[in-house]
């Protein structure tokens, strides 16, 4: 098998859901947002992204993200959003939204999730944690949603996608799962 740093990283990374609450270095955030800009993109203003490290606002995402979950149809989501634990950042202290722009002839919500994984990957190999998170997005399809992306300032026709939390993980989690490769079909 080949085996470098770079497919160790991919394997490594796992969804963080227990964070220290300390905040991370700037120079640390700078290099993950970096390797973001650097991932392949479908149209020059495709996306944008939104770093939150403002504790009132972080708390706000999550009661909203909470409450739209407990009008869903789905009861986990409803169970979700009624627990007093559930917080859909796990205390993470910092959140980056990447939202895709709405005009762009092509859809850009997948140049969105590769910018998204090239976060998790770049975190991961500087020992940060992170998990993807979709909850979060729910709190724009609350009746404030439309407020909220005026507050986070993120730009007109732009639409929320996806997101990640970032910080140091309270425990070293390493482990890495064999995977099921019967998903995988070869024609040669
Ligand atoms: C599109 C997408 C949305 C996700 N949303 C959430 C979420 O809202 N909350 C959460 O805790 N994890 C979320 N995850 C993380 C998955 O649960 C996780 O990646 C999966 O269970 C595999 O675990 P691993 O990341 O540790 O390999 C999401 C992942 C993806 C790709």
């Amino acid at each position: 098998m080949v085996n470098n740093e770079t497919l160790n990283m991919i394997k490594q990374r796992r969804s963080i859901r227990n964070y220290n609450p300390e905040q991370i270095k700037e120079e640390e955030l700078q290099a993950v947002l970096e390797s973001g800009l650097y991932a392949p993109y479908a149209w020059e203003t495709g996306k944008h992204f939104t770093v939150i490290q403002n504790k009132e606002m972080l708390e706000r995402l999550n009661h909203l993200a909470k409450e739209t979950m407990k009008q869903s149809k789905s009861e986990d989501l409803r169970k979700m959003g009624n627990s007093e634990e559930y917080h859909c950042m796990y205390h993470a202290p910092t959140l980056i939204i990447i939202s895709g722009n709405e005009k762009a002839p092509i859809p850009v919500h997948a140049e969105c999730a590769a910018a998204l994984q090239n976060l998790l990957v770049a975190a991961e190999s500087m020992g940060l944690g992170t998990c993807w998170l979709y909850s979060v997005i729910m709190a724009f399809d609350s009746p404030q949603g439309g407020e909220l992306l005026k507050e986070l300032q993120i730009p007109e026709g732009y639409k929320p996608y996806y997101s990640t939390t970032l910080g140091y993980k309270k425990d070293s989690v390493v482990n890495v799962p064999e995977k099921n490769r019967n998903n995988i079909t070869y024609i040669r």
